[in-house]
């Protein structure tokens, strides 16, 4: 025991980190000189330097460039590369979400996750006439600013500034002590006994 991870040599784990991706910790520097964070999405944020082993955050289970999927993209971009309004592969793909997720009955497709959440608030709150939103604590749903309350502990403060306050108290957060499943709650969570927390008292 005692070889976790470089600690048997006396190096630190961030050294060790570091040692092993000079390419990644050299373009990290140069991308923090140009792009905000150094990061071009929230959930990048990792410490000491980001390095890509998240398969696409789990979409791509066939890894990257698998060559079924290159040559499908291939065949498409000398079709068409962005086409502007319907097209025939955008009915066929609904269809087949339809038919493996048969409870879906109709999809609306978005261009991130963000997109999806903010839509899906959007929908909910048509339907049900009601504004306040419950979320659950510590979890990500997208960088839009209906889901920048409580990400990470302390989760009184939202993951963002720049979101009006009139805005903020329209989310209330759920906590509970299973909830840790984004990649960005992995840190040490402090256990509480299942609550919900809210700001002001509007719909
Ligand atoms: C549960 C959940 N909702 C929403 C999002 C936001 O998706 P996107 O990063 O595509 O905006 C994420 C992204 O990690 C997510 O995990």
């Amino acid at each position: 025991m005692g070889r976790v991870f470089g600690y048997h040599t006396g190096m630190k784990i961030r050294d060790e980190y570091r040692a092993k991706h000079p390419k990644s910790a050299a373009l990290w520097e140069r991308a923090r000189a140009v792009i905000p964070g150094g990061i071009t999405h929230d959930i990048r944020h990792l410490t000491p330097f980001p390095v890509d082993y998240w398969m696409g955050h789990g979409a791509l289970f066939l890894g990257h460039c698998h060559p079924a999927v290159v040559r499908a993209v291939q065949e498409q971009m000398a079709r068409s590369t962005h086409p502007g309004a319907c097209h025939e592969l955008e009915v066929r793909w609904a269809e087949l979400v339809n038919r493996l997720v048969p409870c879906a009955e109709l999809v609306r497709f978005t261009m991130s996750g963000t997109e999806a959440t903010h839509l899906a608030m959007r929908i909910a709150r048509a339907y049900t006439g009601r504004s306040r939103i419950v979320k659950l604590a510590g979890h990500f749903h997208g960088w839009h600013d209906g889901a920048v309350a409580a990400v990470n502990p302390p989760y009184e403060v939202p993951m963002s500034a720049g979101v009006p306050g009139a805005t903020r108290s329209l989310s209330s957060a759920a906590t509970s002590p299973r909830s840790s499943s984004s990649p960005r709650a992995a840190r040490p969570v402090r256990r509480r006994p299942s609550r919900v927390t809210s700001r002001s008292s509007g719909r």
